[in-house]
């Protein structure tokens, strides 16, 4: 009887250890793992445009999409930030070179490519705005030496399905920084 017991108790033994050799392998690679980034950002599919913040654009363009879960380098399409006062919109032609074969059946595709077939702008909803007799070079501070993302002023554009003004623009929000940077507050750099 006991002759018969202790090798399959030996079998179990054997078989615990094969077990926690495996799980502290198991552990070692997913330790390794969380070490890396985490996993890539999937924009939610189902979104209702009206109950987010921000004005409801002609075309639903999902800044989460593109620049979220594509990674898409906001410079692709805002090129001009580095190099103007006003970096404006992408054109058309920066949609269609993907979307000539890109998001078939999707309806909001389907008046971007309406939009391109009759070579007419689509009218995007200004979304942020200063009044004219402030003064604010947008290259200078995508440019500058003090190491300032897009997402300090705009925010994380990048998890938006549509985008809104996150910071509040005011003469107090810009003195804040341009303290703490140790810029100009000279009232006639920002005033014309
Ligand atoms: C595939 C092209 C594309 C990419 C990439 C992209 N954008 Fe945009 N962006 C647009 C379009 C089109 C609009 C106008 C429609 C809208 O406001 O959603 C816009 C609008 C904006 C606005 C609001 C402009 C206004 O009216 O004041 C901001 C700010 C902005 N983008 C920042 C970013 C940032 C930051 C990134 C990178 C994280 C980025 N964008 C990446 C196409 C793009
Ligand atoms: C120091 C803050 C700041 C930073 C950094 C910044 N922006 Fe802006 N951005 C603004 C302000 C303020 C406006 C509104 C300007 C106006 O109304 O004249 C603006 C306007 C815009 C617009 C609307 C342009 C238009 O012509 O209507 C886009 C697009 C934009 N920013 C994209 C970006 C991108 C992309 C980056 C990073 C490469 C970036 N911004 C970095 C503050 C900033
Ligand atoms: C580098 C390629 C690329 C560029 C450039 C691009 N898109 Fe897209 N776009 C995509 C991809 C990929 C999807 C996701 C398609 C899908 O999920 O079926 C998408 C999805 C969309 C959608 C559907 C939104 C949703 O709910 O998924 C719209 C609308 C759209 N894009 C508009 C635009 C506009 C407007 C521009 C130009 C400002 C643009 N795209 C530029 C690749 C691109
Ligand atoms: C997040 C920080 C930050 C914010 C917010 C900010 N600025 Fe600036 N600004 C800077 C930095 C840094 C520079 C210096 C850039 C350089 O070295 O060329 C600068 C430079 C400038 C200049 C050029 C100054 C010169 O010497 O010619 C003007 C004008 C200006 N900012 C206006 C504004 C206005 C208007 C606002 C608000 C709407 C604003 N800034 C918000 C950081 C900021
Ligand atoms: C770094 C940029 C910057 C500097 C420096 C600056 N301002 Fe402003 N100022 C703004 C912005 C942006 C606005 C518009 C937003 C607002 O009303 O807060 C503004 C608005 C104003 C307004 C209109 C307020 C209203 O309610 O309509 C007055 C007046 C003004 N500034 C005076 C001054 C004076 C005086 C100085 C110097 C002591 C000065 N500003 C320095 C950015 C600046």
């Amino acid at each position: 009887m006991i002759g018969k017991v202790l090798p399959v108790a030996r079998g179990i033994a054997v078989l615990a250890l094969v077990g926690v050799a495996f799980y502290a392998a198991f552990h070692a690679v997913q330790a390794q793992q969380s070490d890396q980034p985490p996993e890539r950002f999937i924009a939610p599919v189902d979104v209702d445009t009206a109950g987010l913040p921000g004005p409801v654009q002609p075309i639903f363009y999902r800044h989460d999409v593109h620049a979220g879960q594509y990674e898409m380098d906001c410079l692709y399409c805002h090129y001009a930030a580095e190099v103007s006062s006003s970096p404006g919109l992408p054109s058309l032609d920066a949609c269609m070179g993907c979307h000539l074969l890109v998001g078939g059946g999707n309806p909001e595709v389907a008046k971007l490519r309406q939009a391109a077939t009759e070579r007419r702008p689509i009218e995007w909803v200004e979304v942020h705005k200063l009044p004219s007799f402030v003064r604010f070079p947008h290259m200078r501070h995508v440019m500058s030496d003090a190491d300032i993302k897009c997402q300090d002023c705009h925010g994380e554009v990048e998890r938006m399905p549509q985008v809104y003004q996150f910071s509040s623009l005011k003469m107090g929000w810009c003195l804040e920084c341009h303290k703490k940077e140790e810029v100009t507050t000279d009232c006639t750099v920002c005033h014309y």
